[in-house]
């Protein structure tokens, strides 16, 4: 018998401004026939004036729990993926915690800017594999529209904002891959590469900073380290691509999924995108379209799911769970 953390329950939510290409052909040297060829973003969600990280978690906690048929006092744990605090610190997870209104167990921030909810569901596996927690609820929540260099258009069209949610529960499996749950993570990072993505402010400069990223770095990286990371969790279960249902990668770039998906050996009518629509929303990208992929269907009970994404730092890994 093994303990399994099994998905109960999943939500998302979006803010209501949808901010198309053609918004940026207003202001900047670009095109929608540019941002869409080179990235496959069509559009994205903008928070409102005064709109925070902490409150588009809430509401993808709140769909969440709804689809669990859960209370908020039953989470003993809650562990949110963000790079876009609201503010330094407390922690978004205790703002969250506050605005459920959940006064008991423990919640913390995770930080791998894109990999953050990969980074997350292995820090939440971890913890209901040891026994600590049995409930976890695991958000991935930005607001990138926050640390945009509007002046730059290499940067500025690609990312948007958003939140999605899921909820872990311990249940016991029998031990094989057969089992429902997080069966295998894989998690790698290598600092050399800090400088190819960053904010150029925060504690140390006294502001937020704007976003840099040399992206056909970045690009060349996500390229050779995302099928390999899902390989290699794949193959700590004993499972490779066939036995994969749907791939559920970051969505940065239409052009990395696709590289990616090849590189796997998974056709593109077994991967969930939901770039053309959200843009890059950073930690948030993966929870969001597990749940556009539940909410269409596509993702059912029993499907082998491989999540995984690459990001600042350069961290990158990858998720395998039996849904
Ligand atoms: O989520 C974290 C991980 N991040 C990523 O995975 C992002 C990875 N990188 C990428 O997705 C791509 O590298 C980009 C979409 C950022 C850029 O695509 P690219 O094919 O690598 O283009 P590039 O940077 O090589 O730029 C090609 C040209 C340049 O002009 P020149 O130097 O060839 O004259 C750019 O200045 O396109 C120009 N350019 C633009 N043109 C119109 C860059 N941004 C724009 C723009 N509109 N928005």
């Amino acid at each position: 018998m093994t303990r399994r953390a099994v998905v109960k329950g999943i939500g998302h939510y979006l803010p209501e401004r949808i901010v198309p290409n053609t918004e940026f052909e207003k202001t900047l040297d670009t095109s929608n026939d540019w941002i869409v060829s080179r990235s496959g973003i069509e559009r994205r969600h903008f928070a409102a004036e005064g709109e925070t990280t902490s409150q588009l978690a809430t509401h993808a906690a709140k769909a969440a729990l709804d689809m669990a048929g859960m209370d908020a006092s039953d989470i003993d744990a809650i562990i949110v993926a963000t790079s876009t605090p609201d503010n330094t610190f407390p922690s978004v997870a205790t703002m969250v915690q506050s605005a459920l209104g959940n006064t008991t167990g423990f919640a913390f921030d995770v930080q791998a800017v894109c990999a953050g909810f990969v980074y997350a569901m292995s820090n939440a596996n971890a913890m209901i594999l040891a026994g600590q927690a049995d409930r976890v609820l695991v958000i991935g929540a930005e607001t990138f529209s926050r640390i945009m260099d509007w002046t730059d258009r290499s940067t500025c069209v690609l990312f948007g904002d958003g939140a999605g949610a899921l909820i872990l529960e311990a249940e016991t499996g029998i031990g094989t891959s057969d089992d429902r749950g997080i069966l295998a993570t894989d998690l790698n990072s290598d600092g050399r590469y800090k400088d190819l993505l960053y904010v150029d402010g925060g504690v140390a400069t006294q502001n937020t900073g704007v976003l840099r990223m040399e992206g056909k770095e970045v690009f060349r990286h996500a390229v050779e380290k995302l099928a390999q990371t899902a390989d290699t969790a794949l193959e700590k279960v004993g499972l490779s691509a066939e036995d994969v249902d749907w791939v559920v990668p970051h969505q940065a770039n239409i052009r990395i999924i696709q590289s990616t998906a090849r590189k796997l050996g998974v056709g593109m009518d077994r991967v969930v995108v939901t770039v053309q629509d959200h843009g890059n929303t950073s930690a948030a990208s993966i929870p969001l379209a597990l749940s556009v992929g539940v909410s269409e269907g596509k993702i059912k009970p029993g499907d082998l799911v491989v999540t995984e994404a690459i990001g600042g730092g350069l961290a990158w890994g990858a998720v395998v769970l039996r849904w």
